[in-house]
Formats: structure tokens, C-alpha cells, sequence
């Protein structure tokens, strides 16, 4: 681990990543890309250019989560923090950590704030958000982790007696997951939690399936441009050969598993070549490589996967138009 230097007192980061290796690239691609159905996981798509366009994504007129999630805690963060009487918050994949200051608002307003740790994969969000928060906080404390939250949780710095902690994943993200990983992440973050702190995860609601597949299909072509850049990071990282032009975006709606699936298809033949992996990938024109799922949810679906890994849903918060929900949950007592 690499403890970075800072210059202010008031930010720690740990950095558990050694750039491409820590991060299972090498792994993860040899493994996806030699599957029957190809596949990339998510996680790769999170380069300093990927951060970016992701930022733009949450702006885009069709991409209604990050609004609905932010209208949510604007109505009921106060009501989030009075019923945690959280003095830490812990956010997994906290990217620019632009929503949680709604969160950290509602927190310093009820006096109980002390530390924030931001823990992401992508070291300039993490560096970049601890600087700022620190400015905009006067006497928080901000631990950063830069790691992957499938390997590096036990790495969380430990509890602070006496300081209830909430634990975060917003964004939708847990919806990244399949069902399997999904249940075995909550089941990883509900081990950290103590019988005081909370867990709140934020979720996007089953829906039509127009509205779902225009947010991940903007005209502006900004997810396109998000989905193919995890061509660039294999180019760049594991010298690889992806003619970028010649991968299409591709995002629709699975009605049977209630989730988007995000994926690249080869507009020709192709044969890549990854030279890292000393591997040569081979592609028909027409075909796709999954680079993503984005599960949506109803009640019952976060309450069984809660169940599953050992947490009570607690707390249902949802927007007026019931299009994303925030929940809270327990640690189930063992
Ligand atoms: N929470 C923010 C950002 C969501 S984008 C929001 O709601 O807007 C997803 C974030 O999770 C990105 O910043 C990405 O780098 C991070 N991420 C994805 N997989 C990760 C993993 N396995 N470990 C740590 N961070 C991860
Ligand atoms: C980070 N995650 C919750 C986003 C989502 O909606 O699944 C990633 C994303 N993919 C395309 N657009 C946004």
C-alpha cells in the first residue's frame, strides 16, 4: 500500500491500486474476452477520461438517475441523518462525490459530522474530492481509499467508537452487479457494519422501458462515447489494438431480468490483438461484447437482496416520480 503524501493535515489517502494490475485488468480480460459470450466488467470503463464522461453523463437531459437520487436526498437527508445519527459516512464508488454534499450538509447541520472516506478505483476523483471537501468543511476529516470495493474493503479505516457510521453506495451502482456478486458485495459491506451504523444504497427503478433505454442511449452520443472507452483503457493499459470506430453502441432493455444491458458489437470482422496477454481476440461482424448491466429494482427486489446478505430494510425513500429510491438497512443481529 501506498500511504500519499498530502500537504493538508485534515486528508489521509491510502492507495491500494497499482495502477493496471491491482484492479484485476489483465485477469479480467484474459477471462472475459476468452468466454463464449464475451465480456468486460464495469469497472474498467473508470479512467481519468472515463470519470469525465461519466460527470457528463449525469448531465445529460436523458439520464434521469443522478437528478431523482439528488431530489431525494435534498427532501430527506435530514430525515437520513436523524434517523443514523451518522458522524461518518463512508461512500463506495463516490466518483466527484457531487451528491453527497447534500448528505454531508444535512450532517454538519445536525452538528454530528467528523469523516468522510471516499473510496474509488479512480485515484483522481478520490485526491480531487478529499482536496475540495476539506476547503468546503471546515474541520472535517477525510480519509481516502483508492481501491476496488470487491477486494480492498477490509482496507476501510476502522470505526471511531462512539461515531455511528453510514456506509453508502449511490448512483445505482450496486446495479452494476449481477445478482450473485450483488448479494455477496452487500454481504461484504454488511460484515463492516456495526449494530449502530446504516447502510444506504441507492437504487433505479423498474420502469418503461423507453425511459430506460433513452438514458443509456443519449442523442448526444456521451454513453456511446463511455462505453467504447474501455476499448481505449485496454489499448492503452494492455497495448491492445481495438479500432474504436469500428465497435457500436448498443443498450436495450432485458424485460426478463429487469435490467440494461450495455454492450460493444464489431461492425466487421475482427481480430484483435492484446499484447500483453500475448492474445489474439477474434470477433464476426456483428458481434457484441458485454461491457455492462444496470439492474433495476422494486421494493421487494432490494428487501430480498438485503435479506440475503444479513440487512433489514430499514427506510424507503423515492422521489416524487418513484423513478430511483434511497434505502436505508440494518445489520441483521447474529
Ligand atoms: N457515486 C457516484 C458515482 C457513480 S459512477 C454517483 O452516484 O454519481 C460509479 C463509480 O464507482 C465510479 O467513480 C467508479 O470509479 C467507481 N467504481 C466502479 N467499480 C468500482 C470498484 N469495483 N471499486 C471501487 N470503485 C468502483
Ligand atoms: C455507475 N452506474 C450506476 C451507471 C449506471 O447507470 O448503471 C453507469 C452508467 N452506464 C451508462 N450510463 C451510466
Amino acid at each position: 500500500m501506498a500511504i500519499s503524501p498530502t500537504c493538508q493535515p485534515d486528508i489521509t489517502i491510502d492507495d491500494h491500486l497499482d495502477v493496471a494490475h491491482e484492479r484485476g485488468l489483465a485477469e479480467d480480460v484474459l477471462d472475459g474476452l476468452t468466454r463464449p459470450f464475451k465480456e468486460l466488467p464495469p469497472k474498467h470503463f473508470y479512467d481519468e477520461r472515463g470519470c469525465e464522461l461519466f460527470d457528463r453523463i449525469t448531465e445529460l437531459p436523458e439520464y434521469y438517475p443522478t437528478r431523482a437520487e439528488r431530489a431525494i436526498l435534498e427532501a430527506d437527508a435530514e430525515a437520513i441523518v436523524a434517523a443514523t445519527g451518522a458522524a461518518e459516512l463512508v461512500e463506495l464508488g463516490s466518483g466527484t462525490a457531487a451528491k453527497t454534499r447534500v448528505l454531508l450538509d444535512a450532517m454538519a447541520a445536525a452538528e454530528t459530522l467528523r469523516r468522510f472516506v471516499p473510496f474509488d478505483v479512480a485515484e483522481s476523483v478520490v485526491r480531487a474530492s478529499a482536496e475540495a471537501l476539506v476547503e468546503e468543511y471546515p474541520g472535517l476529516r477525510v480519509h481516502g481509499v483508492i481501491g476496488d470495493f470487491e477486494r480492498h474493503l477490509d482496507r476501510i479505516p476502522p470505526p471511531v467508537p462512539g461515531e455511528p457510521r453510514v456506509v453508502a453506495l449511490l448512483g445505482g451502482t450496486i446495479g452494476n452487479f449481477p445478482p450473485g456478486s450483488r448479494r455477496r458485495l452487500l454481504r461484504e459491506i454488511a460484515a463492516l457494519l456495526g449494530p449502530e451504523d446504516r447502510l444506504l444504497l441507492g437504487t433505479d427503478l423498474v420502469k418503461d422501458s423507453g425511459t430506460l433505454e433513452a438514458a443509456y442511449d443519449d442523442a448526444a452520443g456521451v454513453t456511446a462515447e463511455f462505453n467504447r472507452n474501455v476499448l481505449r483503457v485496454l489499448n492503452r493499459e494492455l497495448d491492445a489494438d481495438f479500432p474504436l470506430e469500428d465497435f457500436e453502441h448498443v443498450a436495450f432493455f432485458d424485460r426478463r431480468n429487469e435490467w440494461i444491458e450495455m454492450r460493444l458489437r464489431a461492425r466487421r470482422a475482427c481480430t484483435v490483438r492484446i499484447a500483453t496477454l500475448a492474445l489474439d481476440v477474434e470477433l464476426a461482424a456483428g458481434e457484441e461484447i458485454r461491457t455492462e448491466i444496470s439492474a433495476k429494482f422494486t421494493r421487494r427486489r432490494v428487501a430480498e437482496d438485503c435479506a440475503a446478505a444479513g440487512l433489514r430494510l430499514d427506510g424507503w425513500h423515492t422521489d416524487a416520480e418513484r423513478r430511483f429510491a434511497l434505502s436505508l438497512a440494518a445489520p441483521v443481529a447474529v
